[in-house]
């Protein structure tokens, strides 16, 4: 009897379980009801009183050494499934959305990109300023009808603290910090005080520029906006200055492009007249450089500032302005081919 416990004993330890198969195979012939081990147990009211309790032992020793060998294999054939499966190369990986920049975002750093390279600079300036750098500074007089074609969001009375209404008040921070020559582009947030429509928002982005130094002409501005024109809307651009009235410049000027839509034949976008208004600009007002202390018997400069909106607008053909502060995907989507 005992012979038969070592016989199978050896067995069990020879038996190589390298699939789910012979594992199979293994709990048939070991341990299932009817398997080797349990048929010992049977044997057991037939082995004489005086080797019983060996014979137990070492049965309770195989049948324990056979159940862990199974459980063993079991695990073992397990987890190499699931290793299979985690560290199958060949699968395609997942798909990561890819997101997109904003419209204004490209624009302006199109802005930005372009005027670099003819050696502008970026400053930025704060969007709560005082009344000294967004009209006083800028020359314009204490109740001068001129305030009023800002709509200012006003914050504080006495002395004013409001939200800027142009870009225009970094250019006096900037010219009160630094000596000419200033070339410096000033992009950024402004507030204006008017209903929402499909043309006009309460908040909007403006960039600004501004040159001084000794000499600077109007055809120096003149030419620097022809080169800014052919390279935001194309080669064949062409540009015309209509006199305008800003009081920070003089002289001042509106500067309209040739319809990038048309080309100049007229559609409805330049409402059929060839042409589209971009930015204002002048020759930065003498009282304007001595407000900032800078010597305006010794120096000139030229200003100018366009609406980020109404560039990107343009660029875009995009017809409500509202659309930039809606924040929907499938509009912001449409431009990730952009970057
Ligand atoms: N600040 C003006 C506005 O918000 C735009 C502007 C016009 C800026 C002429 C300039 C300039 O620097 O020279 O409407």
């Amino acid at each position: 009897m005992l012979d038969k416990v070592t016989l199978i004993s050896e067995e069990v330890n020879s038996f190589e379980i390298t699939n789910k198969e012979l594992l199979e195979e293994f709990r048939l012939q070991f341990l299932s009801k009817k398997g080797k081990i349990s048929l010992l147990f049977e044997d057991f009211k037939n082995v004489p009183g005086d080797q019983k309790k060996e014979f137990g032992q070492k049965l309770n020793i195989l049948k324990n050494s056979a159940q862990t060998k199974f459980n063993e294999a079991q695990a073992a054939l397990e987890s190499s499934d699931n290793d299979s499966v985690s560290l199958d190369f060949s699968l395609p990986s997942d798909i990561l959305p890819l997101g997109a920049q904003h419209p204004l975002s490209i624009v302006r750093n199109r802005i930005i990109e372009i005027f670099n390279r003819i050696g502008f600079t970026v400053s930025e300036g704060p969007e709560i300023e005082d009344d000294w750098h967004v009209f006083s500074a800028l020359n314009f007089p204490a109740n001068h009808p001129a305030r009023d074609m800002q709509d200012t969001f006003f914050i504080e009375k006495d002395p004013d603290i409001l939200l800027r209404t142009h870009t225009s008040s970094v250019q006096i921070r900037v010219m009160e910090n630094q000596k000419p020559p200033i070339r410096s582009l000033f992009p950024g947030r402004v507030f204006r005080n008017e209903a929402i429509s499909a043309r006009a928002h309460c908040i909007f982005h403006q960039v600004e520029g501004l040159y001084v130094d000794k000499n600077v002409s109007f055809a120096d501005l003149k030419q620097t906006l022809l080169y800014f024109a052919k390279e935001m809307f194309g080669k064949d651009t062409k540009i015309r200055l209509r006199p305008s009235y800003f009081p920070f410049t003089e002289p001042s000027a509106e500067m309209d492009i040739s319809c990038s839509i048309c080309g100049g034949k007229g559609c409805n976008i330049c409402k059929y007249s060839g042409w589209v208004e971009i930015l204002g600009c002048g020759m930065v007002d003498p009282n304007v450089l001595d407000a900032c202390g800078i010597d305006s018997k010794e120096y000139s400069g030229f200003a100018f500032g366009m609406g980020i909106e109404r560039t990107t607008m343009l660029k875009y053909q995009i017809n409500d302005i509202r659309l930039f502060f809606e924040n929907d995907v499938r509009f912001i989507k449409q431009f990730s081919s952009e970057i």
